[in-house]
C-alpha cells in the first residue's frame, strides 16, 4: 500500500522561527516550566492541543468573506442551521463562542448541588463546569481504559454496569443528564462504538434519564466505528454520524476540533423547553440566538469544516497521521496509551521517568524535556491537570495533539528525531514543585521550578 498523503495542496504559509537549544533553556525559565506560558513565536511543532489551531480550506476562507454580520436573523445563521440539522438531526442548534460556553449554560441548567453527571471520562472543561454548578463530575469509563498497553477497539466506552448501578443506588432524580464523550479525550482520544452508545440509550430509555454528547470529535469517532465495528465497514461516515446523533437528545461540540474552524461552539437539543431556556442564558452571556457570542463569517466557516470533516479522504489521513507518530514513539521505547487515539498520542511519563514520583510531576518533566530538545510543545495530563485535589490520578499522561491539516510528515519526522533524543537521556529528566496555583484549571497558569 502506498503512503497515505496529506489530501490538500498548502497555499498560504506560516514561517516557522527556529530557536537553539541555549535559547530554549532560557525561554523554559521564563516560562516558569509551564509550556502554556511559552510565547507561540518560540515553539517549533505546537502539539499543545488539536484544539482551534487547524488550519481553515480555501471555502472556509471564502466563506469568511461571505459572512453576514446582522445581528439578527443573519443568513450565515441559517446556513449553519440548515448544515447542522442536517448533518445531525437537531432541531436546536445554538451557536457559542466554544465548547466550554455550551456546557456553561448547559450545566447551569441542569446542575446544582446534589446532582450527579456520569461520562465516559470528563474533560477537564466540562468536569469543571459540572462541578462549578454544585453537581458532581463522575467518570464511568471501562475499566480496560486504565491498561495503557491493553488494545481494545473501543477503549472509550462507557461501563454501562456500572452506570446502571449507580442509578439504582442514586436515585435516577439525582442525574439529570448522562454523558459521553466521543471520542473520549481524557482517556487518551479513544473512540466509543455505536453497540455502546446503543446500551447507554437503552439505560437512559429504562429510567427516563436523557442522554447527552460531549460531541467535540464525533467524525473521527464515526470513522473508528467504520474501520472498527462489525457491520459498519460498508456505511458512509455521514451515516454514522447520523446514528450517533439520533441516540442522543442532546450534545455540547466544541467546533474547534471536528468543525475545522478556529473559534465556536454550538448546543444541540431536541427538546423545546430547555432550548427556551437554554437560549435566554446564551443572550444573557454569550449573544442572540443566532450569532452566539461569534461573527457571522465564523459561522459560514464552520457549516463548511462540518461538511469538510467528514470527508472519508481526510479522516482516513488524519487518523493515519496520528497512528504513523504512535508506531513511532513506540519504536523509540515509549509506552503510549493504545492503540492510537484520533487527535493525540498520549506517552505514559510514569513508564518514561519511572525516577520521578507523582508529587514531582513526571508528565511535567517530560513535557520540558520536549520542548528543551526540540521546542516541541506538549501538554501533561497527569497530576498537574487533575492532582489538583491531593490525589494522583491513574496515570501521568503527555499529550501530543496533532493540530488538523496543518504538519506534514517532515515535521513529523523531526518531532520523532527529538522524541529519541530525549528518550536516550530520560534518566536525567528533573522532578518539579508548583510554586504558585490558581483554584482550577491549575495547568493553565501554575508556575514551577525543578527540583535539582
Ligand atoms: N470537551 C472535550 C472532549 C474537549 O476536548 C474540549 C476541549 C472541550 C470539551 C472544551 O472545548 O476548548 O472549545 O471550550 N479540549 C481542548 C484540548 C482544549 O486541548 O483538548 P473548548
Amino acid at each position: 500500500m502506498k503512503t497515505i498523503i496529506e489530501p490538500f495542496k498548502i497555499k498560504v504559509v506560516e514561517p516557522i522561527h527556529m530557536t537553539t537549544l541555549e535559547q530554549r533553556e532560557d525561554i523554559l525559565n521564563e516560562a516558569h516550566f509551564n509550556p502554556f506560558k511559552i510565547p507561540a513565536r518560540d515553539v517549533l511543532i505546537d502539539l499543545l492541543t488539536d484544539s482551534g489551531t487547524g488550519s481553515m480550506s480555501n471555502l472556509q476562507w471564502a466563506g469568511i468573506m461571505k459572512g453576514d454580520e446582522s445581528y439578527a436573523g443573519a443568513e450565515s445563521f441559517y446556513h449553519f442551521q440548515k448544515t447542522l440539522r442536517n448533518l445531525t438531526g437537531f432541531e436546536h442548534i445554538l451557536p457559542t463562542h466554544q465548547g466550554r460556553a455550551s456546557e456553561r449554560i448547559l450545566f447551569e441548567l441542569v446542575g446544582g448541588p446534589g446532582k450527579i453527571i456520569p461520562n465516559n471520562n470528563h474533560f477537564d472543561t466540562t468536569r469543571a463546569n459540572v462541578e462549578h454548578s454544585g453537581a458532581e463530575a463522575l467518570d464511568l469509563v471501562i475499566p480496560e481504559a486504565s491498561k495503557p498497553n491493553l488494545i481494545h477497539p473501543f477503549k472509550g466506552n462507557m461501563d454501562v454496569t456500572r452506570l446502571e448501578a449507580l442509578i439504582k443506588e442514586k436515585g435516577r432524580e439525582t442525574i439529570p443528564l448522562v454523558m459521553v464523550t466521543i471520542t473520549n479525550n481524557s482517556g487518551g482520544g479513544q473512540p466509543v462504538s455505536l453497540k455502546n452508545l446503543r446500551a447507554v440509550r437503552a439505560i437512559c430509555n429504562q429510567y427516563d434519564i436523557p442522554l447527552f454528547l460531549d460531541a467535540c470529535r464525533f467524525a473521527e469517532n464515526a470513522w473508528f466505528i467504520k474501520q472498527r465495528e462489525a457491520g459498519q465497514a460498508d456505511r458512509s461516515v455521514r451515516d454514522i454520524v447520523s446514528d450517533i446523533f439520533e441516540l442522543a437528545d442532546g450534545a455540547t461540540i466544541s467546533a474547534k476540533k471536528d468543525g475545522l474552524v478556529n473559534i465556536g461552539g454550538i448546543l444541540l437539543l431536541r427538546d423545546q423547553e430547555l432550548a427556551e431556556h437554554a437560549g435566554a442564558l446564551l443572550i444573557l452571556t454569550e449573544g442572540y440566538v443566532t450569532y452566539g457570542g461569534l461573527a457571522g463569517r465564523d459561522l459560514e466557516a464552520m457549516a463548511q469544516g462540518f461538511e469538510e470533516v467528514v470527508e472519508e479522504d481526510y479522516l482516513s489521513y488524519r487518523i493515519r497521521s496520528t497512528e504513523y507518530l504512535g508506531e513511532k514513539l513506540k519504536a523509540i521505547g515509549y509506552q503510549i496509551i493504545e492503540p492510537p487515539g484520533g487527535h493525540a498520542i498520549y506517552i505514559d511519563a510514569g513508564h518514561c521517568c519511572s525516577h520521578i514520583p507523582p508529587s514531582h510531576y513526571p508528565g511535567q518533566a517530560l513535557v520540558c524535556g520536549l520542548y528543551r530538545t526540540g521546542g516541541v510543545r506538549a501538554c501533561e495530563i497527569g497530576s498537574v491537570m487533575f492532582g489538583g485535589n491531593g490525589k494522583a490520578p491513574d496515570l501521568e499522561l503527555v499529550r501530543l495533539a496533532l493540530p488538523r491539516r496543518v504538519y506534514t510528515q517532515s515535521h513529523i519526522d523531526y518531532v520523532v528525531e527529538s522524541a529519541a533524543e530525549l528518550f536516550e537521556q530520560r534518566d536525567k529528566l528533573i522532578g518539579l514543585r508548583i510554586t504558585n496555583s490558581p483554584p482550577f484549571l491549575r495547568h493553565f497558569t501554575a508556575t514551577f521550578k525543578e527540583i535539582i
